[in-house]
C-alpha cells in the first residue's frame, strides 16, 4: 500500500482549518480515513466517488493512486472554502486531472460566512444524478445544522448509484452527559454543550458550527428515512457509519 502522496503539504492555515494542528496529524488523518476505505473495498479503480466538504484534499490525495481513469475511475469534491478549492485545483487537478474540485458559495457560519447561498434550495448540484458508486464526508455532518445534514443527506442519496455505499463521520449522542465526557477525554478540555433543538446540541453558542452532536436514534431515523439501508453506526465520538442506497429516488 502506498503510504505517502506526492502531493505536497497545503499553507498551514488550511491545514488548521479542516482541523489538523500539526503536518503530522494533517498527514495521519488523511492515510486513515483513506486506510480505512480501502480496506474495506469501499474504493475501486473504476469508481465514480464524491466528497462533499472536501477541504483541501486532506484525505482525496491519497486515493490519487486507487482510481485509475483510462478504467472510467473519478474523484469529484466540492466545498464552501474557496481557498481551499483553489489550492486543490492548482496542486492536485493539474497534475491529476481526474481529480476535481469546486466551489459552491453556500452560506457556512465557521467556514463561508460571506456565503451567498443561503437558502439551501438554490444550491444546484452539478453533478449527474445517480452517478457516484461512493460518496463519502469526513468531519463535514460534524458542522452542520439538522437542516444542512438532512438536505445534504437526501442529496447524496439522489447523486448515489443504486446499491452504491455511503461513509460519513458523525457526533452522536445517546445521553449528552455521556458524550459530556467522551468529548472532554477527545479535546483534553471541558467542554459545554447547548441544546440547539430537539435532536442536536452545540458546543458553542458563539459558533455554532464548531460541534454539533446529534441523537443517535434520530440520526438512524433519518438515514433510513432518506432511502439508506445502515450497515455500521456508533454512538460518541466521531466515526464513520457506513449505509448503502438501495432503494431509488422516491
Ligand atoms: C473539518 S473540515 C473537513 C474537510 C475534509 N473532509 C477533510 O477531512 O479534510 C469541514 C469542511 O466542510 C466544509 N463545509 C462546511 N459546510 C459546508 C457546506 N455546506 N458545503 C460544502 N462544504 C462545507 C468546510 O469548508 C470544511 O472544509
Amino acid at each position: 500500500m502506498k503510504r505517502f502522496s506526492d502531493v505536497p503539504l497545503p499553507p498551514s492555515d488550511l491545514q488548521k482549518l479542516v482541523g489538523s494542528h500539526t503536518p503530522e496529524s494533517f498527514i495521519e488523518v488523511g492515510i486513515a480515513f483513506a486506510d480505512y476505505f480501502k480496506q474495506r473495498e469501499l474504493v475501486k479503480k473504476h469508481y465514480k466517488i464524491l466528497e462533499p466538504g472536501c477541504g483541501c484534499g486532506r484525505i482525496s490525495k491519497h486515493l490519487i493512486s486507487e482510481l485509475d481513469p483510462s478504467l472510467g475511475g473519478e474523484y469529484h469534491g466540492f466545498d464552501v472554502h474557496k481557498e481551499c478549492i483553489e489550492w486543490a485545483i492548482e496542486n492536485i487537478t493539474k497534475t491529476y486531472p481526474h481529480f476535481h474540485f469546486k466551489h459552491t458559495d453556500v452560506y457556512n457560519h465557521l467556514y463561508n460566512p460571506k456565503g451567498n447561498i443561503k437558502n439551501l434550495s438554490r444550491m444546484v448540484f452539478p453533478y449527474e444524478e445517480n452517478y457516484f458508486d461512493f460518496i463519502y464526508t469526513a468531519s463535514f455532518f460534524t458542522h452542520l445544522s439538522r437542516e444542512h445534514l438532512e438536505y445534504y443527506l437526501r442529496a447524496i442519496h439522489k447523486l448515489c448509484k443504486n446499491g452504491g455505499t455511503v461513509s460519513s463521520s458523525f457526533f452522536t449522542y445517546n445521553d449528552i452527559q455521556e458524550f459530556e465526557h467522551i468529548s472532554e477525554k477527545e479535546m483534553g478540555m471541558k467542554n459545554q454543550y447547548y441544546k440547539f433543538d430537539d435532536v442536536s446540541y452545540i458546543f458553542s453558542q458563539k459558533n455554532p458550527s464548531l460541534v454539533v452532536t446529534y441523537n443517535i436514534e434520530y440520526l438512524k431515523n433519518f438515514i433510513e428515512e432518506a432511502g439508506f439501508s445502515l450497515i455500521q453506526s456508533s454512538t460518541g465520538w466521531q466515526s464513520a457509519w457506513i449505509f448503502k442506497k438501495e432503494r431509488p429516488v422516491r
